[in-house]
């Protein structure tokens, strides 16, 4: 295995949405999220137009890390996380949206969550949106369908950008922005289109209609003019800072065969749902691939004069992307489909699944940086990874969970392969690094922390925190720089 560079930056990741809670505290407004309630791997989550206030929607206490953030940041920093990630609750700075000024109590309490990272000897790194539109621009503009929430979005940015100048180097502009694509509740949770109808559910099996997919991928490429404006203003306002893309899945995709019409299938599914994106915010410009599918669909994208431009200017400093698993494309309809959350895709028969059917690749990692690297040569990020599973107290009172050691495990050598490899990666920050709420299914359960959070799925428990057994492991992985995963 590859040894890591001096330097490399060791972390845990979260999103505001999944951690925060005090959904109504310092004058936050209500966000997407909030109008989700709980689901579980069956029972796909459910949009209300209006909250129903007898209904359970997990976002509005979460873990509650908008009260003890201090005390969290501190056993990441005991841990010895040289970097953390997450995210800006959009509507805790700007309740509705449109508002022409920031919330300064909102302002105020980033300020001392990223001075407390600083404090523990942790770098932040900041999604400045995690599926954490606020509900006011969804509901007023259907968010970024129309180019007016560009400007919002670019409000944010200018004080984000000037209030933490000195505290936050590491900027992301979108969380997994491919998502937007797909339509339905996705699009909603990544851009703010708001769903026909007051109630409609995360079913990632409906196909959207041509008229919803010219909807969507107008939203997205609203977000790409959004975030290249976003890239140019943070230059502006400090040349040091670095801005990167945040891209859903890593291009993980495998064909099922090795029949070339199935070998075709997977390259054009990577271009179309992972390439795409990246290709548009590294390189500048919408790749021919994705003209002709629009042209052939009937996709109907607003794009005006001047957007070109914007998008070669405003390209990104830094690669980054989610990586859990990896699925197969098959061009035979018989073929049986895994319905494992966000991902669809067909299972790999090489491959073990977890309880919520996401395959365990760790080669596919290696595999995934290698491409991304061959194609960008910019550096990257692995900003999100991790193993969902239920945790059971052992007999001795203490979390054992060997079994996300071992997936850790596995990942870190392959990403040490990669870097062998001669891959520029420069962080890794493992998702849910305290067990928060499943974004996919409004879960507790689905947990994936070093430190265990006494809350389950129906909200009970006392929010007490506990350090599980790899805990101390990525402690010792940490200390000595990716050299010891015994
Ligand atoms: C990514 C998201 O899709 O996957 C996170 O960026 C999410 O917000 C993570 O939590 C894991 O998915 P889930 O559904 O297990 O929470």
């Amino acid at each position: 295995m590859g040894h890591f560079p001096e330097g490399f930056l060791w972390g845990g990741a979260v999103a505001a949405n999944q951690c925060e809670g005090g959904w109504r505290e310092g004058g936050k407004g209500p966000s997407v999220e909030d109008h989700l309630k709980g689901g579980d791997v069956h029972t796909p989550r459910q949009y209300n137009r209006v909250i129903d206030p007898d209904a359970y929607y997990p976002s509005h206490e979460s873990v509650d890390f908008y009260h003890r953030y201090a005390d969290d940041i501190k056993l990441f920093g005991e841990m010895g996380m040289k970097i953390f990630r997450t995210s800006i609750n959009w509507s805790r700075l700007y309740p509705v949206g449109d508002e022409p000024e920031p919330n300064p109590e909102g302002v105020a309490f980033y300020r001392s969550l990223f001075q407390c990272c600083r404090d523990n000897g942790i770098e932040p790194l900041v999604t400045i949106s995690h599926y954490e539109i606020p509900f006011g621009l969804a509901e007023k503009y259907d968010g970024f369908v129309s180019r007016k929430t560009i400007d919002f979005y670019l409000n944010l940015c200018r004080t984000i950008f000037t209030e933490y100048r000195g505290l936050v180097k590491y900027w992301l502009t979108f969380n997994e922005i491919n998502i937007t694509q797909h339509g339905g509740l996705a699009a909603f949770i990544g851009a703010g289109v708001m769903p026909e109808g007051d109630v409609a559910y995360m079913d990632f099996g409906i196909k959207p209609t041509k008229e919803e997919l010219s909807r969507s991928y107008t939203a997205l490429h609203n977000q790409f003019l959004a975030s290249a404006l976003a890239v140019k203003l943070a230059h502006e306002i400090d040349p040091d800072y670095m801005v990167g893309c945040m891209v859903a899945g890593g291009p993980s995709l495998y064909p099922y065969t090795c029949a070339p019409a199935d070998v075709l299938a997977t390259q054009q599914k990577l271009q179309q749902d992972t390439w795409f994106v990246g290709d548009v915010q590294v390189r500048g410009y919408y790749p021919g691939y994705m003209l002709r599918f629009f042209a052939e669909n009937g996709i109907d994208v607003h794009m005006e004069e001047g957007d070109e431009a914007i998008l070669r200017e405003g390209t990104v400093d830094m690669y980054t992307y989610s990586y859990y698993m990896t699925n197969c494309v098959s061009t035979d309809p018989e073929v049986a489909k895994s319905q494992g959350n966000m991902a669809m895709g067909v299972p790999n028969p090489y491959l073990k699944m977890s309880d919520w059917g996401w395959a365990i690749d760790p080669d596919g990692l290696r595999w995934s940086l290698n491409e991304v690297w061959d194609r960008y040569q910019i550096p990257i990020m692995v900003v999100e990874n991790g193993f969902g599973a239920i945790d059971e107290r052992a007999e001795d009172g203490k979390f054992h969970d060997d079994y996300r050691i071992a997936y850790f495990r596995e990942h870190i050598k392959a990403m040490g392969e990669a870097i062998a490899d001669g891959v520029n990666l420069i962080a890794y920050t493992t998702w849910g690094c305290i067990d928060i709420v499943s974004a996919g299914t409004g879960e507790m359960k689905k947990r994936y922390g070093y430190i265990y959070v006494d809350k389950d799925n129906e909200g009970n428990g006392d929010l007490h925190r506990e350090p599980k057994d790899s805990y101390y492991w990525y402690q010792k992985v940490i200390a000595t720089n990716g050299e010891d995963l015994a």
